[in-house]
């Protein structure tokens, strides 16, 4: 009998469970669009408490909370005012405990968002910084700089914020502070002390209340170079990004995570750490080294078509970057930030670059800008995000999963100008398409009644009709749904995980992948429209409808090893 891996124990024992986030599963949870407990419209922690059980049940290891924090919202939280707070519209930290208590009862682990490039304005330090004035210690742990031109009435340089407009902002006395993101989220100075120490003893806070790992935002922008004269905004995108460049991926970040990897590994068992970093492909493994963060996000799926080539080009190039590292590899079709991959895949292929690859800003805008509403293939769409997500839920490695993707959820499209949150939509007046809100409006739970069961009070983002198609009490009840597809594959993918290799096999049909586990669990994901006949009878999960003998069009099939079924 071919050896399998066994079912996690239901037993908790977290100081002695082997490194549960290689392959891990981890779930997304944005907290203000995922379930409301007090009807304000606003998803909140006791909402999340209260659907742990629905967490549990879909087969998930582990849970990321998106930003619950204190903020004023003009980044989706990502504009924190106190990092070692909940927001008092989303609960309170007695809340926040109860919640990784119901969480680790059910063997799931909690993995919590660091923001650590830039704090909301509303923050204390900035609050003191505007107060204090210019030279003065509170402004040091922020970027000022006095203006150029005679009166210091032009920004230190052209500098553009990734959200649109200048990277600077001018305060009431004259100076300007810089800015990569929305005006309210003033980069912070990594050169300053404070701002390690406020950190480390962040980190040591929530490590404390019993957060099993962190989810690093933008980790490869914190350090920065602005010796003057500052390079120009064009000049900038020339630098070679090799470890010197002035403001993004710098060598010397890791300094910072070696000291956050001291605190990390002061836990037992350690507390682990992700990396969201948008950095070139060979220098991924600096971040993925278990000196430094220990794992980083691969976002070449969010960027590549539904095309067999670019997911197997994909997945062998991560493999290797993993085993470079030590780490391993992760697999994310959707988040917050990008369109959901049921419409992606509904879109037509955007250009490609002549290699094949997207350049990482150019996928940004695609996936942002939405494409052509009129050119969606809506059922295609989610035919061909079924057939993905078997194919990378196989894959070895850990799985990030957003909210909402379980239940098959479209973008949404139709959210009114007024009622979007987006900055990005915003500060570019639009034209660099919708924005995020689109992948972040609140969960529908039930197929009718008041914001479909997001709560008793309405939805801060307002849900479309088509949400009840998709609510989770319709999708319970149907064996076909996509609910239950994502429930059925997780709970076997706890027996298909084993070692954390593959092996490709040859299909003699380029439109067909096909790849082998070291336990004899095999996937085979059928990116073309015909037919691909099928050598085994025994598909024990499959993403759409199979006849004996064929994986149909735009379908993935698992095989399990042929002595366990
Ligand atoms: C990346 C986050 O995922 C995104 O939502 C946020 O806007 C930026 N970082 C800035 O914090
Ligand atoms: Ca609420």
């Amino acid at each position: 009998m071919t050896s399998v891996d066994e079912s996690p124990t239901s037993a908790f024992d977290p100081k002695h469970d082997p490194p549960w986030w290689r392959q891990a599963v981890v779930y997304q949870i944005y907290p203000r669009s995922f379930a409301d407990s007090n009807g304000d419209g606003i998803g909140d922690i006791p909402g999340i408490t209260s659907r742990v059980d629905y967490l549990a049940k879909l087969g998930i290891d582990a849970v990321w909370l998106s930003p619950f924090y204190p903020s004023e919202l003009a980044d989706g939280g990502y504009d924190v005012a106190d990092y070692r707070d909940v927001d008092p519209r989303l609960g309170t930290l007695a809340d926040f405990d109860e919640l990784v208590a119901a969480l680790h009862a059910h063997t799931l682990r909690v993995v919590i968002d660091i923001v650590p490039n830039h704090t909301s304005d509303q923050h204390v330090w900035f609050q003191e910084a505007l107060r204090a004035g210019p030279g003065s210690a509170a402004r040091d742990r922020y970027i000022f700089r006095d203006g150029t031109g005679l009166d210091g009435s032009k920004p230190p340089s052209d500098w553009q914020s990734f959200f649109g407009g200048s990277a600077w902002e001018r305060v009431d006395d004259g100076q300007w502070y810089l800015h990569h993101f929305a005006t309210e989220q003033p980069d912070l100075n990594w050169d300053n002390r404070d701002v390690h120490d406020d950190f480390l003893y962040t980190l040591r806070f929530w490590g404390d209340r019993g957060v099993d790992g962190f989810r690093i935002d933008v980790a490869h922008m914190l350090t920065k170079d602005l010796t003057e004269p500052l390079p120009t905004h064009a000049e900038l995108q020339l630098i070679p990004r090799d470890g010197k460049h002035p403001t993004l991926d710098r060598d010397d970040v890791h300094d910072v995570y070696a000291e956050w990897r001291a605190v990390f590994d002061s836990y037992d068992p350690p507390r682990t750490a992700v990396a969201e970093a948008w950095v070139d492909r060979e220098r991924v493994p600096l971040y993925a080294s278990p000196e430094s963060l220990g794992q980083a996000f691969n976002f070449d799926l969010l960027q590549a078509d539904f095309d067999p080539e670019q997911f197997r080009r994909i997945v062998t190039d991560n493999l290797d970057l993993a085993a470079q590292s030590g780490s391993s590899s992760t697999w994310v079709l959707s988040n917050h930030d990008v369109t959901r991959h049921a419409t992606r895949y509904g879109l037509p292929h955007p250009p490609r670059e002549k290699d094949g690859w997207l350049t990482v800003k150019h996928g940004i805008e695609w996936v942002l800008a939405g494409g052509p509403a009129d050119a969606i293939d809506l059922p295609g769409g989610a035919r061909r995000a079924r057939a993905a997500t078997l194919f990378v839920l196989g894959l070895p490695g850990s799985a990030y999963l957003y909210q909402g993707e379980e239940l098959g959820l479209h973008e949404v499209a139709t959210i009114p100008d007024d009622a979007r949150q987006d900055p990005t939509f915003f500060r570019t007046g639009g034209t660099d398409g919708l924005g995020r809100d689109g992948c972040r409006v609140p969960l529908p739970w039930e197929e009718s009644g008041e914001s479909f069961g997001f709560g008793s009070g309405g939805a801060h983002l307002p849900q479309p009709g088509w949400f009840a198609e998709h609510a989770v009490a319709r999708e319970e009840k149907d064996a076909t749904s996509s609910l239950a597809m994502y429930r059925r594959a997780l709970t076997l993918r706890h027996s298909l995980q084993s070692g954390e290799r593959l092996e490709w096999i040859e299909t003699r049909d380029p439109t067909v992948l096909r790849y082998r586990r070291p336990n004899g669990w095999e996937v085979v994901t059928n990116f073309g429209v015909g037919e691909y006949p099928l050598d085994r009878a025994d598909v024990v999960l499959s993403s759409g409808p199979v006849r004996l003998g064929v994986v149909p069009g735009e379908t993935t099939v698992w095989l399990a090893p042929c002595e366990e079924y």
